[in-house]
């Protein structure tokens, strides 16, 4: 692991949970789609001196003094990202992707206005309109949805929807879903009512500047990512401003970044813009390039070998780099628990999911979503996907039997209970241990 030494010598505490859950990246196959490992120097540039800096504004027109070098790297970092998505405008400073989605609302709403994003439940974010967000408090959020049978876009549904409620800002992107996104369908349908299509491509930024994936930067006005997903760089997000968008509004980039500063923030965090800076130049390279394929065809090999094992996958597969699996032949409704605990366990990192038409509820959803970007950054190809689907039926089919109760008073306890039948369970420890053996094949390069 990166050296901490003094942190060792001066706060123990904190350096043994550090190390415990290096321990944990290292030895464990991570497959949470959202998560990855960056570089040492996205490390360094993350734990640089810039921490100490206060920098309201933007780079020219700051409010605090000796901004002069922090001024250069926050241009340097609009110029590589407005290189790398082709995009004419660039706000390298929201926190990370949920406010820089929330500056998007501020950015081009009044509060109450109409606005249009997919449904938690089947796949979309918090942020594109849920109901507990604040985004679906402060504006008026009506909600497509997926087709039940294949997880796809249901554009009858979003097409009657649009002409209905004419929404002012659109968006396209989610947290869950298996196909390329529709961005040329969706421009054209968000066109036809003038209202703004928002794509957010937090998890496929990486696969588009690879070239994996279709690039919104045609057919969106306004494009959100956050910078650690696919994309490999620190926490952190962008908003970018299209030519299409500055063709419809003149003044987008400026109300973007209004929205930004002083709408919802207060100082950039000038560590994370200096990270973002070098995982861009990192993303401009050739080998980022082969690194985003890799990480679909990772993803497609696996689906293929988990088919083998009579797992159902929403859409049978996948395009990107994530594949959701509905259990409800295993577990009935709303096993995804079981089988995060248990996987968890046996040292595969993934997470419950809803899936489409959702049986059970988004804390006892019925499936799991699990991806590729991580195990590709650490080396792994097609031929390592075979032994992964493997571990995963084996862990599985280990806990099989249980099932979520009916009666809630009833779950609480019978939770427990399943947790110490999985901390028993002998079959599960062979398997983390077989997994950490393979694991320590594949080194993580920033250590
Ligand atoms: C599609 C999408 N947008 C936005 C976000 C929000 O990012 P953050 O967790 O950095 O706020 C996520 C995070 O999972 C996401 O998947």
């Amino acid at each position: 692991m990166k050296n901490i030494n003094k942190l060792i010598k001066e706060d123990k505490e904190i350096a043994f949970w550090i190390q415990k859950e290096a321990k944990r990246q290292k030895e464990g196959l991570e497959m949470i789609p959202s998560e990855n490992y960056v570089s040492e120097t996205v490390l360094e540039a993350m734990g640089s001196i810039l921490t100490n800096k206060y920098s309201e504004g933007y780079p020219k027109k700051r409010y605090y003094g000796g901004n002069e070098f922090i001024d250069e790297i926050e241009l340097i970092a609009q110029e590589r990202a407005k290189n790398l998505f082709n995009v004419e405008h660039v706000n390298v400073q929201p926190y990370s992707g949920s406010p820089a989605n929330l500056a998007v609302y501020l950015a081009t709403c009044q509060p109450g206005d109409t606005v249009m994003g997919l449904d938690l439940t089947h796949g979309g974010h918090l942020t594109h309109g849920w109901k507990v967000s604040a985004t679906g408090i402060f504006y008026h959020s009506v909600l497509y949805h997926v087709s039940q049978d294949n997880g796809k876009i249901n554009f009858d549904e979003l097409e009657k929807l649009v002409s209905q409620n004419k929404p002012k800002l659109i968006w396209v992107g989610a947290t869950a879903y298996v196909y390329e996104f529709p961005f040329k369908e969706l421009a054209a349908i968000a066109d036809n009512v003038g209202a703004y299509l928002a794509a957010d491509i937090a998890h496929v930024a990486g696969l588009v500047v690879a070239g994996a994936h279709i690039s919104p930067a045609k057919f969106a006005h306004i494009i959100t990512t956050t910078i650690h997903k696919t994309l490999r760089g620190p926490r952190g997000a962008m908003i970018m401003v299209t030519k299409k968008g500055i063709e419809k509004d003149p003044q987008l980039g400026d109300k973007i970044d209004k929205a930004i500063f002083p709408g919802l923030q207060g100082g950039p965090h000038d560590h994370t813009t200096a990270a973002i800076a070098v995982a861009l130049k990192e993303a401009a390279k050739p080998s980022f390039k082969k690194y985003g394929k890799q990480i679909v065809k990772n993803a497609k090999a696996l689906a293929k070998e988990l088919i083998k094992y009579n797992f159902k996958l929403v859409g049978n597969g996948t395009q990107n780099h994530m594949i959701l699996v509905d259990l409800t032949p295993f577990f009935g409704p709303g096993g995804g628990y079981f089988a995060q605990y248990a996987l968890d366990e046996a040292g595969i990192t993934l997470n419950k999911n809803t899936i489409p038409g959702e049986p059970s509820s988004p804390f006892y959803p019925s499936g799991v979503r699990l991806g590729t970007p991580a195990l590709t950054t650490r080396g792994l190809k097609e031929k390592d996907m075979a032994k992964i689907a493997k571990w995963i039926f084996e862990v599985l089919n280990s806990v099989k039997n249980y099932h979520l109760p009916d009666k809630k008073e009833e779950r609480k306890k019978y939770m427990d209970d399943f947790k110490k039948e999985v901390h028993k369970n002998v079959k599960l420890k062979k398997i983390r241990q077989e997994i950490k053996k393979f694991t320590s094949k594949f080194p993580i390069f920033a250590w």
